[in-house]
């Protein structure tokens, strides 16, 4: 018993995926609601967690630095405790044996590994942490796991590797967690998993991304729905039809499709090609005409040709993504790829990076242009340096200004400037459009 009646703080480094991101947030959900406050200093923290990533070298490297920058910490206060999670956590013994400081290693999305974890530390300490309330204010757009894991192996992907085999989260447990979500406030709701086409298919009576969707969608206080990651090979015609027909379904599809050259493709262990990608991205065109499209690119990949690269980049003009993320290869531990000679040098990967890069934010620009002097539907999830951000159906991030508090509602803005990556809009004439929702 120290005799404080301080709450005890906890300080929360997360970096990585959007999982990573759903993970930390309910995390200090949970701490807040065992009575710890959240903050921005590690040496005022008792309670130190970091939700690590690994995806690329330069990931991982982040979460080496920032375990050694907190070792000197973690030698000054004993009592305080050092967690973390997440995908650099792979062979435990290992990392015990390499960082004696670390309290314990959790695997990826292991929450209830480390609440156990806290719940017997507190104890051993012979303090309990006052029971307090949940500070955080109601997010107007939560993530909502609904599958861990991968049963894919890519070539190049760590991911799958340290998150195991899919495990699909059973439809009523996710209708339980979204209502929860959509009582306390939430309006927008984003399904998460490494390949959301797949979700199902480990659960004895196989139900599909699209009876998720049905379950969720005649939630009242519910307004979007939004799901990721697709798989071109998994994404079934289904899925297609059941958004187009849901109107909660925000019209925006994340659809990584790796590479433009099949022989890439092929050794990437994708399970398609780009004829097929191309036909995808047709068809989703077809029966919603304005949806946006956002992909993932690497460029590098072990063997790459200049032509096999050009190939991408024709792709990439070709098929007028709203949003590319291009990253340059980097040599995983562990995967079918690592074996391979990394022989695209650092500085052509990133002429390669910036060549995509120059010519996406390009069409991303012309793209946002068509908007201009067009009324959009903005759901404001916050404020920025003074104006309103939200973001319409497609994930256009749109600000604005106004003197009203518009935080959850649903705006009609009329977008006055555009450029790559947000637009500009002052609120339209029917400003009392929220209240009809
Ligand atoms: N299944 C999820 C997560 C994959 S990792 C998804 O498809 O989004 C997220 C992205 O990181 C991938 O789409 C890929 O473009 C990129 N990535 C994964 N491994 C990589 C590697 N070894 N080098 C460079 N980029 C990589
Ligand atoms: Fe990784 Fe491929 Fe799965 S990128 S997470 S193995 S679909």
């Amino acid at each position: 018993m120290n005799g404080r009646f301080k709450p005890r703080q906890y300080y929360l480094w997360n970096i990585g995926c959007q999982m990573n991101r759903a993970d930390a947030y309910r995390l200090s959900e949970e701490l807040e609601k065992r009575g710890y406050k959240p903050t921005s200093r590690p040496e005022a923290a008792d309670l130190i967690v970091l939700n690590t990533c690994v995806v690329r070298q330069s990931a991982e490297d982040r979460v080496v630095g920032r375990l050694s920058s907190l070792s000197s910490l973690k030698r000054r206060g004993q009592e305080r405790a050092l967690l973390v999670m997440g995908c650099f956590v792979d062979d435990i013994p290992a990392l015990e044996a390499r960082y004696p400081y670390v309290d314990a290693f959790f695997k990826p999305s292991d929450i209830a590994g480390l609440l156990q974890f806290v719940e017997h530390w507190e104890a051993k300490q012979g303090e309990c942490a006052s029971s307090g309330q949940l500070l955080k204010a109601p997010q107007v757009s939560e993530l909502v796991p609904i599958s861990y894991g991968c049963d894919h192996r890519c070539t190049y992907c760590i991911v799958a590797l340290r998150r195991g085999r899919q495990r699909s989260r059973p439809i009523a447990e996710i209708v339980a967690e979204v209502s929860r979500l959509v009582e306390r406030g939430a309006r927008e709701i984003t399904l998460l998993g490494q390949n959301v086409d797949a979700y199902g298919s480990d659960l004895p009576d196989h139900p599909t991304l699209a009876d998720v969707l049905r379950a969720i969608h005649d939630l009242e206080g519910l307004w979007r729905i939004r799901f990721l990651t697709s798989h071109p090979k998994d994404m079934a015609q289904e899925i297609i039809e059941t958004a187009a027909m849901l109107p909660k379904v925000c019209e925006c599809w994340e659809l990584p499709v790796q590479s433009g050259d099949n022989t890439i493709l092929r050794r990437m262990a994708r399970g398609y090609t780009v004829e097929h990608f191309r036909a995808l991205v047709g068809r989703i065109r077809e029966r919603i005409p304005y949806a946006a499209i956002h992909t993932d690119i690497i460029v590098g990949f072990p063997g790459e040709t200049e032509e096999q690269f050009q190939n991408t980049l024709r792709l990439v003009q070709e098929m007028r993504f709203d949003v590319v993320h291009v990253a340059a290869y980097s040599p995983r531990p562990g995967t079918a790829a690592s074996a391979w000679e990394d022989d695209v040098p650092p500085e052509e990967k990133e002429r390669r990076r910036e060549l995509i890069e120059r010519i996406q934010t390009q069409i991303a620009a012309e793209i946002n242009a068509t908007f201009l002097g067009q009324e959009v539907e903005v759901l404001v999830d916050g404020k920025q340096r003074g104006r309103w951000r939200g973001r319409t159906r497609t994930d256009k991030l749109v600000f604005f200004e106004s003197p009203e508090d518009w935080l959850g509602h649903l705006a009609r803005v009329r977008v006055t400037w555009t450029g790559p990556w947000s637009m500009l809009g002052t609120i339209s004439s029917s400003t009392d459009y929220q209240r009809s929702r």
